[in-house]
């Protein structure tokens, strides 16, 4: 599936103005088992365009292969498809553009792109990485560290033609985990993404026996 052009442009004009910069689509098949969620690009992904082939993508790439799949196997995208920045000075006085997560802004401008992906990826399972991904789908009260590892089936918030999100009539199978990078902010998390990790292999075996 590859968002159409005319898409990729609003979501380029909904974003002028915000500190970001780049954009990268999202990547894989129309039908996957899987399709992830995360929060937004690093500096790697708006240099080379592929969704999380950065320091995080490599540990989603293992987490993958946990489950048996590779990258095509899956359908990969983020709330905001640029980079959030904030510029920082360095140790030697030289300023340097760093990471920031996304703000709400920012993802309404992009909601539109995730909705359209939504509505036309037909994946078994939508995993969100992080609390981004997964606040964007199912609203602020969902917290990853309440909620990771289980299985939801609800409605997502799509936004509507006045900038407002509303409920969709679709239910859609979500599995929230955290986010690849968080591990190098705690490494304790390691533990509980193996948990999330096993959880979502049985789920892939069982919907396997059904199809
Ligand atoms: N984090 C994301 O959410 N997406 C990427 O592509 C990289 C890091």
């Amino acid at each position: 599936m590859r968002l159409p052009d005319s898409l990729a442009d609003l979501g380029k004009r909904r974003i002028e103005g915000h500190p970001v910069e780049g954009f990268v689509y999202g990547t894989g098949p129309d039908a996957p088992s899987l399709m992830l969620v995360g929060e937004a690009p690093g500096e790697t992904e708006i240099h080379n365009g592929i969704p999380f082939s950065g320091r995080a993508g490599q540990k989603l790439m293992e987490f993958l292969a946990g489950l048996g799949l590779s990258r095509e196997d899956v359908y990969i995208t983020s709330a905001v498809r640029s980079r959030p920045y904030v510029w920082r000075e360095k140790r030697d006085g030289t300023k340097k553009k760093y990471n920031r997560p996304p703000t709400a802004a920012e993802i309404k401008a992009h909601a539109p792109l995730l909705d359209y992906e939504l509505q036309n990826v037909q994946a078994s399972i939508i995993v969100t990485l992080g609390n981004v991904g997964l606040q964007r789908l199912l609203g602020k009260e969902m917290k990853v560290t309440e909620v990771h590892g289980q299985l939801l089936q609800s409605s997502v918030r799509h936004l509507d033609e006045h900038n407002h999100y509303y409920w969709s009539e679709n239910q859609y199978a979500i599995f929230p985990t955290f986010h690849p990078a968080s591990i190098f902010y705690n490494p304790k998390l390691r533990e509980e993404i193996a948990e999330d990790q096993k959880r979502l292999k049985e789920l892939l075996e069982e919907k396997e026996k059904f199809v």
